[in-house]
């Protein structure tokens, strides 16, 4: 690889220049870092590794006159620049800070969630929406966001499930790459972008029982097949930063887990970015039972390949002695300082360390921005019944009661992870369908009993709108009489239920998948009522509403849709935009089939087969919606599937050619999936993999073909037996459709 293009792949040459003069060159980056790493003392060094928490009780001013390189946990111009004004003017080297914050869907301009977003299978939609995000974070003052995440998650018990593109390494990957350009720009530093950290490194999603912060454990072959997959696009994307994840990963601590930090992620995948612990990291070395104290703590994670320790000061308290001490190399400190200064210096902080106060207002939730968030909500839903053209509604004419706990909730309605000091804002489903329809619908409200955790959220202490007003029986009988009462006099019953924003995310995994609270009996007392019943879904998360869809017409997943969300909920109830999102995640049936995923391999008792005996006696395990799938408003029918040739040597690439079709009245977006099947092989292989994607937009009658190649990237994997990646030369089954069911089928054989 020619050096030029080795730069490129790793995302730090300047291509495009965005604004401001082109970015040092890498040999000017390293020749000031070198310059400054000869100057500096073991504590200057051992500073630049320490992120310091601006939480109530923790003084951030005085960790940055002691030389912190980075701040975490603060959102305010003016303490930016306070701070920064402290770094470069009372520091001896004048080194500038990292503002850093989870930016995770949006700033000002809430995005929906990531595993909504990952329901539209739009990656070029999901970057446009990370550049909104890194524009208003970056005009706010901000340099550096923990996203993406890009944990695959299998298990909808986990709560964090919602903050990533759900089950597939494939599409996982794709949204990583997407979600890395956006956030970053051309390069990790560039202007009006933010840097960007892929978290949380590696296996976090598998924990035992889907119980967050519990053990994984992962053979390679999965780690290397499943959950590997995004954060290596993510480095093939330039991504400047990883994040160490909190658990133990096979009995090691991913804080100081040298086989990821140092063997995979340095050494295979020639990652030159740094290292953070998620928080507290090295101090829970101790917690978590591996070391026996802060300094073999840190000397341990910092050996391991951890570059900076995010608000735990063990690093501040413990590196310098264990240096001096000889038991760590200072080779080893120099190479973890290199990184952070070199993102520093990139990112111009030495020419420019202040934020422009009077310019951020200007960039924050500007129309173009709220747009861009409605477009993507849109694209996100996903249209997971409807009986009888139940939906679109009509915007003329009778009365719409919107009921349920969700329906006018504002923070919910944004979900999970808004950056701290934001108020939400969100347009509801409510305000919504009030601005959709016509002055003759009557549009009524109730919300019914409130639902709460039963154990509550940590972030409901610190972010407003979050905390749930407690309700007597007496009083949430009385909601739930009336939520009954506005329904029965209506003609149409928009039902909008699920979770609030804090019953998914970090510690919010569930035990149960059913909708909470009284909302179970409240859904089948408005059916009973027998009107036209909607189901509106919010959420980050999938809910086991196996009664709904056997009792309710229609039921649309709306996810936690962010600021323009209720919009974007009325624009598809009303059939102004047909929805096309699909399922990132399967839908178990009940939280006792979780994890459940499609890509499992096959038994010795296939489906269909004779022989075939149920996995669970008291029902089946098949999902209640698969992988992938999504309804619309129309119809879509494939033919002509072909292979370009029925066999492909080891190494080339197989073309798969189908046609689609909208069979339908109306125009509509489908996904065109691709899935795989190796026959037989070096290992068992998954019965379907998704190879392929792509969403596209067909007029009625139209038809389009639509293309995928399927080459050694897709064909190969980590095999077990053979403990090294490999192309097997085997037999392929194709499918290719509107889900992870497809049954269009061609086949291939990939040859000696
Ligand atoms: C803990 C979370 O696990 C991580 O995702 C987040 O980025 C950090 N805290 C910082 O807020």
């Amino acid at each position: 690889m020619k050096k030029s293009r080795a730069w490129a792949v790793l995302g730090f040459l300047a291509t495009a220049s965005v604004g401001a003069a082109a970015p040092p060159t890498n040999q000017e980056v390293d020749q000031r870092v070198e310059a400054l790493l000869r100057q500096m003392t073991l504590a200057e060094k051992v500073g630049q590794l320490t992120q310091a928490g601006a939480f109530p009780g923790m003084d951030p001013a005085g960790a940055v006159r002691k030389g912190a390189g980075s701040i975490l946990w603060l959102n305010d111009a003016k303490q930016f620049n306070a701070m920064q004004k402290v770094a470069v003017e009372e520091t001896r080297l004048k080194i500038p800070v990292l503002f850093a914050l989870d930016v995770i869907h949006g700033y000002r301009t809430i995005f929906p969630v990531p595993l909504a977003m990952a329901a539209s299978w739009d990656p070029a939609g999901y970057e446009k929406a990370q550049a909104v995000a890194a524009r208003e974070a970056r005009a706010a003052g901000l340099h550096w966001t923990f996203a993406p995440m890009l944990d695959i998650a299998r298990d909808a018990r986990w709560g964090r499930i919602v903050e990533g593109a759900g089950e597939d390494p494939f599409l996982g990957a794709a949204m990583a790459a997407a979600q890395v350009r956006g956030l970053q720009g051309p390069y990790a530093g560039s202007p009006e972008h933010l840097v960007a950290c892929a978290k949380h490194f590696a296996g976090y999603g598998a924990s035992d029982g889907g119980r967050d912060y519990d053990p994984v454990y992962l053979p390679e072959g999965l780690l290397r097949n499943v959950y590997f997959p995004p954060f290596q696009a993510a480095v093939k994307a330039g991504v400047g930063t990883f994040m160490s994840a909190y658990m133990d990963l096979n009995d090691v601590p991913a804080t100081a887990n040298r086989f990821l930090l140092r063997d995979v992620l340095r050494g295979e995948w020639a990652f030159k970015g740094f290292v953070v612990s998620d928080a507290f990291g090295p101090a829970n070395l101790v917690t978590q039972g591996f070391a026996a104290d802060g300094k073999e703590a840190a000397r341990r994670a910092v050996e391991a390949g951890l570059d900076m320790d995010m608000a735990s000061n063990t690093f501040g308290q413990h590196l310098a002695a264990e240096v001096e001490a000889g038991r760590v190399k200072m080779t080893v400190i120099d190479e973890a300082v290199r990184p952070i200064l070199g993102t520093k210096v990139r990112m111009g902080l030495f020419e420019n360390p202040y934020v422009d106060e009077t310019k951020t207002a200007a960039v924050l939730a500007t129309p173009a921005h709220r747009e861009e968030a409605r477009r993507a909500a849109q694209r996100s839903m996903v249209l997971l019944k409807n009986d009888k053209q139940a939906l679109p509604l009509k915007k003329d004419g009778g009365s719409i009661a919107v009921i349920g706990p969700l329906a006018d909730s504002k923070a919910d309605t944004e979900g999970s992870w808004i950056v701290f000091g934001h108020v939400p804002s969100a347009v509801t489903v409510l305000d919504g369908i009030r601005a959709k329809v016509g002055p003759g619908v009557k549009v009524t409200h109730a919300s019914g009993p409130a639902i709460r955790r039963d154990i509550p959220s940590f972030f409901e202490e610190f972010i407003p709108g979050l905390k749930k007003p407690a309700q007597t029986p007496e009083t949430a009988e009385a909601a739930y009489q009336e939520a009954l009462a506005t329904a029965r006099s209506a003609d149409v019953v928009v039902m909008v239920l699920g979770e609030t924003a804090y019953m998914s995310g970090e510690a919010a995994s569930r035990a149960s998948l059913d909708l909470p609270g009284r909302q179970q009996e409240l859904l089948q007392a408005v059916t009973a009522l027998g009107k036209k019943v909607v189901l509106v879904l919010i959420g980050g998360r999938p809910l086991g509403v196996t009664w709904a869809n056997e009792n309710v017409p229609a039921i649309l997943e709306a996810w936690q849709p962010g600021t323009e969300g209720g919009h974007a909920v009325a624009d598809v109830l009303f059939g102004d935009v047909n929805p096309g999102g699909k399922l990132p995640v399967t839908f178990p049936k009940k939280a006792g089939h979780a994890p459940l995923y499609y890509a499992r391999t096959l038994t010795h008792q296939p489906e269909g087969s004779q022989r075939y005996s149920p996995r669970y006696w008291d029902g089946a395990e098949s999902p209640l919606y698969p992988f992938g799938y999504g309804l619309s408003y129309t119809t879509f029918a494939y033919s002509n599937l072909k292979v370009a040739a029925p066999k492909v040597a080891l190494g080339q690439t197989a073309t798969v050619t189908v046609d689609v079709k909208n069979t339908g009245a109306v125009a509509g977006d489908e996904v065109v999936q691709l899935y795989v099947h190796q026959r037989t092989g070096s290992d068992s292989r998954p019965r379907r993999e998704l190879k392929g994607f792509e969403r596209v937009t067909l007029a009625p009658g139209e038809t389009k073909a639509v293309s995928f190649r399927v080459g050694a990237a897709e064909l190969s994997y980590w095999s077990t037996s053979q403990k090294r990646s490999l192309q097997d030369s085997a037999a392929f089954d194709v499918w290719v459709g509107g889900d992870s069911t497809a049954t269009s089928h061609t086949e291939f054989e990939v040859t000696q």
